[in-house]
């Protein structure tokens, strides 16, 4: 089984180290081409872009995500941080990230679901001058036995009734997030919890359901990820997290906290304990301080993004994301 030691990932490797690195290419912004950026993203490698104005960050991800037949994707994924009202607008494709308490960090994991299927994640650093605030990038294992107790969380329906009228779909589509027939519980689903009866008969669950594989465009290959509905509803992703952090003294909590993980931005979301060890799931990680004017760009299917906490009131931290 192809996974690493502790040692090897926990130790962060070279924490934030100089631009570039084994995982990660870097770039001035001024001489970044977009066909040389989309041959370092197909060999699995991180991209860091240095030295771009926010009217490049927008041109680059822009021409980055036309060479993947993104371009669509890009914009609707700009059109919906307006819709959705949780992050706002910055520039033509990048939006606010999620605003943060004090000290509170984020767990390894890819932008949306598997639903989605978002194949370009990417930050761009407006200013970052506190103290914390690192960005670690995690390479995601292709390991078939580590995968297979990985569970995703996902709303899905039970029913005795064969059929929905076509409101009803809507409406499960439209204010349940659930797609009829596709997410029926099927076999091999744990019930988390009943959420609610949207349509007469129709009982909305909460359920864990096996992860599986994506289409990697960037890759032309079928790889696990660990979605947002998989790294943020798994207690054990959170803890290894903070141990990770906590043996590299990245880890930044108030003096009288035993437990980190109240300091967990989607703490709120944690609905099972996997058991899974970081060093399994993922078997690369970068650490990153990302400075003004530094665009990173990554293959969101096979690089996991996290953060940490910072003490407050020691700088500002303006990070932009853009997805793809
Ligand atoms: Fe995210």
């Amino acid at each position: 089984m192809a996974t690493v030691s502790d040692e090897s990932i926990f130790d962060l490797s070279g924490l934030d180290a100089q631009a570039g690195s084994e995982h990660m290419v870097a770039l001035d912004a001024a001489q970044a081409r977009f066909g040389r950026i989309a041959e370092i993203l197909s060999k699995d490698k991180v991209v860091l872009i240095q030295g771009a104005s926010p009217a490049d960050a927008d041109r680059l991800i822009s021409g980055i995500a036309a060479e993947f037949g993104l371009s669509e994707e890009l914009e609707i994924q700009a059109g919906f941080a307006a819709i959705h009202g949780h992050r706002k607008n910055v520039g033509k494709y990048f939006m606010t990230v999620n605003e943060r308490g004090d000290y509170h960090f984020i767990p390894p994991h890819s932008e949306g679901n598997s639903g989605m299927n978002m194949q370009i994640s990417s930050f761009y650093c407006y200013e970052n001058t506190t103290d914390g605030g690192e960005t670690i990038l995690w390479g995601s294992s292709d390991d078939e036995d580590v995968w297979s107790d990985m569970k995703e969380f996902k709303y899905k329906v039970k029913t005795d009734r064969t059929e929905l009228t076509k409101m009803e779909i809507a409406t499960l589509k439209m204010t349940c997030e659930v797609e009829w027939p596709r997410d029926r519980v099927k076999e091999g689903d744990d019930l988390v919890h009943l959420m609610d009866t949207p349509v007469a008969d129709v009982s909305r669950y909460g359920v864990l359901q096996p992860a599986k594989k994506n289409h990697s465009r960037i890759l032309g290959v079928d790889r696990f990820v660990c979605w947002d509905t998989i790294g943020n509803v798994d207690r054990d992703i959170a803890k290894e997290f903070i141990k990770a952090l906590r043996r590299v003294g990245l880890f930044k909590a108030p003096h009288d906290i035993e437990d980190g993980s109240v300091l967990d931005c989607s703490l709120h979301r944690k609905v099972w304990s996997s058991g899974i060890r970081l060093p399994s799931i993922f078997n690369r990680a970068i650490v990153r301080k990302l400075r003004a004017g530094e665009l990173v760009v990554m293959n969101n299917m096979t690089w996991a993004h996290s953060a940490c906490g910072w003490t407050p009131g020691t700088g500002v931290r303006r990070v932009a994301a853009a997805f793809a």
